[in-house]
């Protein structure tokens, strides 16, 4: 293992979440492990997460809330989608500083137009209505510029900026995002009224927000047109049925989007 800063650089490892709950006990609050490799990549709904060795960053944050090193406070589980919002603004603040506009496709899947850049799977651990710890595991394709044709929609980083020619160093552009996410940390996550600024940033950043859409209500089964309007206090997303005339709640396994 090679670490350089609060960053452990792994060749190959079966999955950086893995790795990381692994190691819990012995790794530092907000440090990171990323892998040029992994073997067993997972990602949202039990799909595997799949990557070209080397190309791209394939991490995971560790979060211990209430620690002593006063980096994270202490979070209410109701709170915990507060952690998927400054790791997706995150995202989205790394991309623009390297020119490429993106957005959050609600819960925290980053898009850049209609493809997706990057995944990230958090994985919470939560004890007497508090969270506990969290890791943070995120897929961002930074150098690949050819996909498994089975993949609906992904792009990278080399494909969407104005930076085609060259190859991007995955080693710093990771250091840049563990800065910018530790200023998410500190200016929202541990301070009073922070986690409203942070819910307002995230919704002025979500993908289609307001825009007609097709959905598919997964429960009913039923295909819908209509608007997100908004989010509820723990994350759940709102959106208006135009054909109902109503607004409905769902959470993430209840909806998906038609692109
Ligand atoms: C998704 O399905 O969109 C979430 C993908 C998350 C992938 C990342 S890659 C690093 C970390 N380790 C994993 O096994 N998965 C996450």
């Amino acid at each position: 293992m090679t670490k350089k800063h609060d960053i452990i650089w792994l060749d190959t490892t079966d999955s950086t979440n893995e790795e990381a709950r692994r190691n819990i006990l012995s790794l530092d609050n907000l440090s990171v492990v990323s892998a040029y490799r992994q073997t067993a990549g997972r990602g949202q709904r039990g799909n595997s997460w799949s990557s070209v060795p080397g190309e791209n960053l394939t991490f995971s944050v560790v979060m211990k809330y209430g620690h002593e090193s006063g980096l994270v406070s202490p979070l209410r589980a109701c709170d915990q989608f507060a952690v998927s919002e400054a790791a997706a603004l995150a995202v989205v603040d790394l991309l623009a500083s390297h020119d490429i506009e993106a957005k959050i496709k609600w819960p925290n899947d980053i898009y850049v137009s209609d493809r997706k850049i990057c995944g990230i799977l958090i994985e919470n651990s939560v004890r007497d209505g508090s969270m506990a710890s969290s890791i943070i595991g995120i897929g961002l394709n930074v150098n690949q510029t050819t996909f498994d044709p089975s993949l609906p929609n992904p792009t990278s980083m080399a494909l969407s900026g104005n930076t085609r020619s060259q190859s991007i160093s995955l080693e710093p552009l990771l250091e840049e995002f563990v800065y910018i996410f530790k200023g998410y940390c500190t200016r929202y996550l541990n301070i009073t009224g922070g986690l409203s600024r942070l819910r307002r940033l995230y919704l002025s950043q979500m993908w289609r927000k307001d825009i007609l859409t097709e959905y598919t209500d997964l429960l009913e089964m039923r295909t819908f047109k209509g608007r997100i309007k908004g989010l509820t206090d723990i994350g759940l997303l709102i959106v208006e049925d135009t054909e109902k005339g109503e607004l409905k709640e769902f959470a993430f396994k209840e909806i998906s989007y038609i692109i």
